[in-house]
């Protein structure tokens, strides 16, 4: 195996680090992200070799019954962040800071570390410019940073609604430059969602940091899904998201199906992008 991470038996056997995925950008290799909240899914998802395994505030939704990721708390992520990590020595965790966690710096710095003790290895946060010195505070205290542009779903009330991000000139290049100045401030990785394959596509060839990309397109450097979504669990699901479960035998093989058709470039197929 190129990486030496994955053995068909027993899944991961190395544990994923931020070099092993800027490696995998560098030689074209696409890898798979997976938000999930358990430490059985994350255990599957190690045995099934997801390389990062994001503990999204998306739980809110998922999980516990919100409207809107907004109501998260802190206590929430660092419960289902400890919950994931004892389920998973080997895939990278990343920890998602919950709403109004990281609005001045110092409130980044403190709950950043407490996700961070919780046992993620990298923390996310939602937004562009305003964030850079924040990105670049925490790096420098050892706190590696995903960045989250384009739909930033904590943001929900001021777009107005889930919607595309990114279809004006003006927009795309807001997007663009927020992405170059937060890979000049040190951030590792970034997740793009839902935004057109083409500003996809120019995002990922503008900055050094593997993207991740949610309705993306098929041109960033990783995709994510949420698990609801893979096993189709979710009653309206999005048109970015796929159901692997339905063509599967059992979870495992779903993860193996979204892992493989990930690395293959066969997931997102047209249907599940914006134009
Ligand atoms: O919270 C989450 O699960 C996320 C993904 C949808 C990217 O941010």
């Amino acid at each position: 195996m190129v990486y030496g991470t994955v053995n068909s038996d027993t899944g991961l056997t190395k544990p994923i680090t931020i070099n092993t995925l800027r490696k995998m950008k560098s030689d074209g290799i696409k890898f798979a992200t997976v938000a999930l909240y358990d430490a059985p899914m994350a255990q599957m998802a190690q045995k099934t070799g997801v390389e990062v395994l994001l503990v999204g505030d998306s739980l809110g939704m998922t999980v516990l019954g919100y409207d809107s990721t907004i109501p998260v708390t802190m206590e929430q992520m660092i419960y289902h962040v400890e919950a994931v990590r004892r389920g998973n020595n080997k895939s990278l965790i990343m920890g998602d800071m919950p709403f109004m966690s990281y609005a001045t710096p110092e409130q980044a710095l403190s709950n950043a570390t407490r996700i961070m003790q919780a046992g993620a290895h990298m923390v996310k946060l939602e937004g562009g410019e305003w964030l850079a010195d924040t990105v670049k505070m925490l790096g420098e205290r050892g706190i590696p940073v995903c960045a989250h542009l384009g739909l930033t779903p904590q943001s929900v009330n001021k777009f107005g609604g889930y919607r595309v991000q990114g279809r004006s000139d003006e927009q795309a290049e807001e997007i663009i430059r927020d992405a170059k100045l937060l890979d000049a401030a040190g951030a590792d990785l970034l997740v793009l969602e839902c935004v057109p394959v083409e500003v996809g596509k120019r995002v990922t060839e503008a900055v050094n940091m593997p993207t991740i990309g949610i309705g993306a397109g098929a041109e960033t450097d990783a995709q994510v899904l949420v698990i609801n979504d893979i096993l189709g669990l979710t009653e309206q699901p999005p048109k970015f998201s796929k159901n692997f479960l339905v063509e599967a035998k059992d979870i495992p093989d779903a993860l193996n199906k979204y892992n493989a058709d990930v690395k293959s470039g066969a997931f997102p197929a047209e249907e599940h992008t914006f134009g």
